[in-house]
């Protein structure tokens, strides 16, 4: 081109017209503002963070980008016309967590009570459909008074909109949820069909029915906090999976999650660098296997032994104590562990442990997650409250998580291995691909005082009260000497290996190697991680 074109081009070329740029800023400006400034104050008087600072807390700094800033509610009906509603209660986005991306949402409790309409539901939805299309972990910051009554059923069809596409994302995507306020009605659904829900402590409440329509009800007087508070989810519903002390603590808690997990069904958790040396040994556990099998201990000391660098991040610490779940590294690869706790009904499996455990061997495999299964279990717990609450029914649940799951699977019986619930515990034949025993392994049927009973019912009917003692105690030495080892399961191929109790560590990582390609991420039938 000649030069003096060139020149006549660029002096035609139109500079931004400054008052569309200053408009533009003018309008987010505004929108970003958020609610009326006095209830913001009055919102951080109780203690609670913005919608928009929850999110700069939670994420990597300066990663947020939002999206749907300008959607307003479309409803006019009582009164809802006159009124500025920013964001429709709800701010947006995507962002980082540790370099990874996410999608969050965080609802606004100062913008009508972060309560739930059409529009709010559909930036929802949408930010849903994000995260499923591009394969990233969704986080939920929840903080409302549940569907807007204004808008009537268009509130309950957003609802029914966000419940679909959880279900459709469980098991691709890893799905939290935060509850930073209440969270009432039907509302606690999409919490409950997600993976994780953390709350905070004295801050954060849950229930279906709130204490007004309870009493009404049932004439049962009962505050929010006792009703559905963080600690009532945590210790006896199981609704919660972490309980936090404060907001920022569990902003802190999510973040230690997500490194933990893969960005979706068809990756693996990432390694990363293990200054722990994989062959380190752990003798205190070969102390463990002295002392008198029926002395408790807490599963977490031994978790931490083997553990890389002794880190264990445990999942639903306060509900069903005789079973211990969580992640840790080993040789810097993530496991998920499921452990008998004897410290709590000698470890036995009951309704909420076999719930609690199913569930998270269950996530486990849908995101290739291999399980380290540890074993000191008496059986199940018994009684009439357990059979008639269906024992049967959630018993059978770890049977079929641990029979379906593919992902490499390694059991260490480390005492008592007793009945259906050593095969409960990922057995050999359950499928476990690697089977180790301690020497402290006690692997039989029933434990000795039960199994003498029934075998020599007879003998001791007949025994006068003083033979029948002396008796049972030298059966009980017999059955001991026999099934109070792993020699006897070991001769029939059911444990792989007898270890020594210092190695566990190494054979575990070992094991774990060996079986890195067992299964490619994304080949298994996909798995929803349906609520148990
Ligand atoms: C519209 C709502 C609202 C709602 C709260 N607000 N909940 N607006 N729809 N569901 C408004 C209040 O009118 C108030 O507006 C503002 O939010 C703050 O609420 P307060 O009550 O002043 O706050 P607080 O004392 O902290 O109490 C919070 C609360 C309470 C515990 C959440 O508001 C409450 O009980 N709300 C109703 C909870 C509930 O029952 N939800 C279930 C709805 S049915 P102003 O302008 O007065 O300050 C449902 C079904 C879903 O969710 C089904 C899905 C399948």
């Amino acid at each position: 081109m000649p030069e003096t074109t060139k020149k006549k081009s660029k002096s035609k070329r139109r500079k931004p017209t400054p008052h569309k740029v200053k408009k533009m800023r003018e309008v987010i400006g505004k929108a970003l503002e958020g609610g009326d400034p006095a209830r913001v104050q009055a919102h951080k008087a109780k203690g609670k963070f913005t919608a928009r600072e929850r999110i700069h807390y939670l994420l990597d700094e300066d990663t947020f980008q939002e999206l749907d800033l300008l959607v307003k509610t479309r409803s006019t009906e009582f009164g809802l016309g006159d009124k500025d509603i920013p964001g429709d209660g709800v701010i947006t986005g995507i962002g980082r967590i540790g370099g990874r991306e996410v999608c969050i949402f965080s609802q606004n409790f100062t913008v009508l009570g972060g309560s739930l309409g059409l529009a709010h539901a559909k930036k929802i939805a949408k930010i849903m459909d994000l995260a499923y299309d591009n394969r990233v972990p969704l986080i939920g910051l929840l903080d409302s008074g549940g569907a807007r009554i204004q808008e009537g059923v268009d509130s309950l069809d957003g609802y029914a909109e966000i419940f679909r596409r959880n279900v459709k994302c469980s098991g691709v995507i890893p799905q939290i949820s935060v509850i930073l306020g209440p969270c009432a009605g039907g509302a606690v659904y999409s919490p409950a069909l997600t993976d994780f829900v953390f709350m905070v402590d004295g801050l954060s409440n849950m229930f279906v029915t709130g204490p007004g329509v309870v009493k009404a009800a049932t004439g049962e007087e009962v505050t929010f906090e006792e009703l559905g508070g963080g600690r009532t989810h945590s210790e006896k519903s199981g609704n919660c999976h972490f309980l936090a002390n404060s907001e920022q603590d569990c902003f802190r808690q999510v973040r230690e999650l997500i490194n933990f997990l893969p960005q979706n069904r068809w990756e693996k958790a990432a390694r990363v660098a293990n200054p722990d040396p994989v062959r380190r040994t752990t003798p205190l556990l070969e102390a463990m296997c002295e002392v008198d099998p029926r002395k408790p201990y807490r599963v977490t000391h031994v978790i931490w032994q083997i553990a890389d660098e002794h880190k264990f991040f445990e999942v639903h610490q306060d509900f069903a104590k005789n079973i211990v779940i969580g992640f840790m590294r080993l040789g810097g690869d993530v496991v998920g562990v499921v452990a008998n706790n004897p410290a709590h009904k000698a470890g036995a499996l009951d309704i909420h442990a076999s719930d609690k455990a199913a569930r998270f061997i269950r996530f486990l495999n849908a995101f290739n997650i291999p399980i380290v299964s540890l074993v000191d279990v008496p059986g199940y717990w018994p009684g009439v409250e357990q059979e008639h609450g269906g024992i049967i029914r959630h018993g059978a649940k770890i049977l079929y998580a641990y029979a379906e799951a593919s992902v490499p699977k390694i059991t260490v019986v480390m005492r008592k291995a007793y009945g259906g619930a050593y095969i409960a515990m990922c057995s050999k034949y359950m499928g476990a691909d690697f089977n180790f025993a301690l020497p402290s392994a006690e692997i039989a049927v029933m434990g000795p005082a039960g199994a003498i009973e029934i075998l020599y019912s007879k003998k001791l009917k007949d025994a006068t009260p003083e033979e029948a003692a002396k008796l049972r105690e030298e059966l009980t030495a017999q059955y001991k000497e026999k099934f109070a080892s792993p020699y006897q399961t070991a001769m029939t191929g059911s444990v792989d290996e007898v270890i020594e109790p210092s190695n566990m560590r190494f054979k575990i990582v070992r094991a774990l190697r060996f079986l890195k390609d067992k299964r490619r991420p994304g080949e298994q039938t996909p798995l929803g991680n349906i609520p148990l």
